[in-house]
């Protein structure tokens, strides 16, 4: 089977420093991939490569077995990719509806005109509904986003990413800042609405990553060290000493 990403040896240098070194990862179709490491270690550099916000100065990236390195990145998306940010990026003045009903419009090929009345698409709001009731957010749909808490900001983020449709989904840290519950929350969401589809996820909580990842890579200093099962990595002395060293710092 075509793998959904292949990333072969990329390097990424900002100046003269390589933060992304030799980086080799293939993540088949259908699967939970989760990337852990320390901080700065390049995991949302990795995002920013695969997506296209990014070019590598090496290597070569691959979706569902095109070459997309070089690609911008509305046009990864277009082929199937979407992801959300590290940092919360949903438009504060606008309603939770409204977020939401314009990344269905982007995915269905609709312009905004001034002079549409967008919301008389039924398709449109069709989705848009369904696409809120799944985060479980109607309640709140016609209140400004940046009015959400912290941890329905990240929920109305995570249907955005997945509002399109595409087929892979990258998830960076959603659920930093998070409590125990709201990430547990957060977790059953993210499982459901990715069901059948790619997953690729940067996690800080291990419990979160060790429950919902299918494999996981640990990258350090922009090479990673390992990738397999979940019990692979927990029994990997190089990734104990990689994290071993972290807690000495
Ligand atoms: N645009 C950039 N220019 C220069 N350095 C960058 C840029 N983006 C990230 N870096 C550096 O790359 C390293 C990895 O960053 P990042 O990918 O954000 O790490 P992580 O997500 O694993 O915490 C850091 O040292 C960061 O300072
Ligand atoms: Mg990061």
């Amino acid at each position: 089977m075509t793998a959904a990403i292949e990333i072969r040896a990329v390097e990424k240098r900002f100046g003269n420093v390589s933060i992304i070194r030799d980086l080799n990862l293939s993540i088949e179709q259908g699967e939970r991939h989760a990337i852990i490491g320390p901080n700065g270690a390049g995991k949302s550099t990795t995002f920013n490569l695969v997506s296209g916000h990014i070019r590598p100065t090496s290597g070569e990236i691959r979706l569902n077995g095109d070459v997309i390195s070089g690609l911008r990145p509305f046009e990864i998306n277009r082929r199937g990719l979407s992801r959300s940010f590290q940092v919360t990026n949903v438009f504060a003045r606008m309603t939770v509806w409204e977020n939401i009903r314009c990344a269905v419009l982007w995915a269905t090929g609709h312009r905004y005109a001034f002079w549409k009345n967008v919301d008389d698409l039924p398709e449109v709001r069709r989705r848009t509904a369904e696409i809120l009731e799944s985060i479980h957010l109607t309640h709140r749909r016609d209140v400004p986003a940046g009015l959400l808490t912290y941890a329905e900001q990240r929920e109305l983020e995570i249907g955005i990413t997945i509002a399109g449709g595409a087929d892979v989904i990258m998830l960076d840290e959603p659920t930093a800042g998070m409590s125990n519950m709201e990430t547990d929350r957060a977790v059953t969401l993210i499982r459901r609405l990715t069901e059948g589809r790619t997953l690729v996820i940067v996690e800080h909580d291990m419990s979160v990553v060790f429950g919902l990842a299918d494999r996981i890579s640990v990258l350090v200093y922009g090479h990673i060290i390992a990738s397999g099962t979940p019990e692979e990595i927990r029994n990997d002395p190089k990734v104990k000493e990689a994290y071993l060293g972290e807690e000495a710092h």
